[in-house]
């Protein structure tokens, strides 16, 4: 098959401990079946991108025309949540995430991004921020003073107080990267979290950013 001869392709140098797959940058072991095959559904996944047949009952929230946007709630059939969650493993193992817990788990709003070619190209996970949520984005563990000035020039760019939506994850698939996805997963955020209002830039907030997050964010609230 296609994928496996890739996959050796790629692969970096075998030998019995961990191998970092060159293309998708997944850490397996090769001596674990069970591993192996995780990687190569990851590796599929990561090159190929995540398919999007179309559900019955979807709830389009916004409509482009390169794509849509389909919005994903907590009690949604289980065909749903398990889209979401081959999404959220995806994009975790980008994020160098391991098995994170949402904090809110029942109240998790989750927006799919669907390309023209029927995939998923997108996602926004975000949950209603408590008071200790604001911590999340101040330096944890020991860093650089370089890292921490960032973070600290990022936070003054906030008013964590008043903030009420927190983003814990935003992804756009490479290939479809500076295409304004990400752009359009917040406005449509901004207008699907609460109610009836619209969000100002000030009540949403990055959970621990990487580089790619706080350029993207950064330049969106200032514009
Ligand atoms: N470098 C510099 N500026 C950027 C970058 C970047 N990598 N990404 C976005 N921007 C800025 C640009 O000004 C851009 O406008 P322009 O293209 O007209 O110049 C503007 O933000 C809007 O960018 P979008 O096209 O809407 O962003 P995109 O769809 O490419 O997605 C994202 C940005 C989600 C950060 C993407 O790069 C990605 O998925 N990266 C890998 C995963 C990741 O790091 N996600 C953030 C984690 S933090 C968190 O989840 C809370
Ligand atoms: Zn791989």
């Amino acid at each position: 098959k296609e994928t496996k001869d890739q996959l050796i392709i790629n692969a970096g140098q075998k030998h019995f401990g961990a191998i970092v797959c060159r293309s998708c940058g997944m850490i397996y072991t090769a001596s674990s079946p069970e591993d192996e095959m995780r990687h190569v559904q990851y590796h599929h996944r990561f090159v190929e991108g995540i398919k999007y047949a179309g559900w019955k009952k979807e709830r389009v929230v916004a409509e482009f025309w390169d794509g849509k946007i389909v919005l994903v709630l907590p009690r949604d059939p289980s065909y749903a949540i398990r889209k979401v969650e081959d999404v959220q493993e995806l994009v975790d193992n980008e994020l160098g995430f391991q098995q994170v817990v949402l904090r809110c788990p029942n109240k998790t709003k989750t927006f799919l991004f669907i390309s023209d070619e029927k995939r998923v190209v997108g996602c926004l996970i975000a949950e209603p921020i408590k008071q200790a949520f604001r911590v999340l984005s101040e330096p944890t563990g020991p860093e650089s003073p370089s890292s921490k000035e960032c973070n600290r020039a990022w936070q003054c760019s906030n008013v964590p107080e008043s903030a009420v939506c927190g983003i814990s994850r935003i992804w756009v698939f490479r290939l479809k990267r500076r295409k304004r996805i990400a752009r359009r997963l917040v406005d449509t955020l901004r207008n699907c979290f609460m109610f009836g209002c619209f969000l100002s830039t000030d009540d949403i907030a990055f959970s621990d950013p990487t580089p790619d997050g706080k350029l993207f964010a950064t330049k969106y609230c200032n514009t």
